[in-house]
């Protein structure tokens, strides 16, 4: 698939889910095409978010919209079917939760969806080598993940580097998306890094008018 990138993905994860729906619609109506979904499970992550039934419904809020879902769970293999039926379009696991992580990826594209893996601000990109030809996505968490509002780590900033200057080197074709602590402050230099796909949840859905802020992030991409 070919993407218009650089992307902007809110994740739902700082919606309003009394209104998610609206919330989500305001996104779209701004001009997002890529809804960014985080699933949590209290084990891989200190925090529980949501499941199945919410991106099913964000998706049918956003038909045209791509949905994007981050595993950030134990045994993602287990439910990978579930976020397939909800209709996810590209679905990410984490490194540290697959001790067979080809497999995972086999498993995820075996439903002809995008297979994504993501890694946390303590792994080392080398451990990310063996997958790299196959991954469609690599994401690079800049915040240490389970809870929406966190600041940038700093770091983050020479790993999207690197895994731009490896796509380029290599020819790879995955995606380079980046998670955590984006916002008006930093998106240009998040951009410059290297990250095609921006995640941003708190910087969108807390802002005082969603739509502008949407744009107002767009003009900065
Ligand atoms: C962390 C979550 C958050 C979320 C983005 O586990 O994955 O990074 O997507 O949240 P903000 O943009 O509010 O940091
Ligand atoms: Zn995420």
């Amino acid at each position: 698939m070919n993407f218009n990138l650089p992307v902007l993905a809110p994740s739902i994860l700082a919606a309003d889910f009394s209104q998610l729906g609206n919330d989500i619609e305001q996104c779209t109506d701004a001009g997002i095409d890529w809804i960014h979904c985080d699933i949590m499970d209290g084990h891989f992550v200190p925090n529980i978010s949501y499941g199945p039934a919410i991106v099913k419904a964000a998706a049918e809020s956003a038909p045209e919209a791509f949905m994007d879902v981050h595993l950030m769970i134990e045994d993602p293999d287990k439910y990978v079917g579930d976020y397939v039926d909800a209709g996810a379009d590209l679905i990410t696991v984490h490194y540290e939760a697959c001790p067979h992580l080809h497999r995972s990826l086999q498993n995820i594209k075996k439903y002809g969806l995008m297979a994504g893996v993501a890694v946390n601000p303590a792994t080392s990109l080398h451990n990310l080598e063996p997958v790299l030809e196959y991954a469609d996505l690599i994401l690079i968490m800049s915040v240490n993940p389970g809870f929406g509002g966190q600041s940038f780590i700093e770091s983050s900033y020479d790993r999207l580097q690197e895994m731009a200057r490896l796509k380029e080197e290599k020819g790879y074709s995955y995606l380079i998306e980046v998670d955590g602590g984006v916002g008006l402050k930093n998106i240009e230099q998040v951009r410059e890094s290297g990250a095609e796909i921006l995640v941003a949840g708190s910087s969108v859905f807390k802002a005082e008018n969603i739509g502008n802020r949407v744009k107002e992030l767009l003009s900065k991409l």
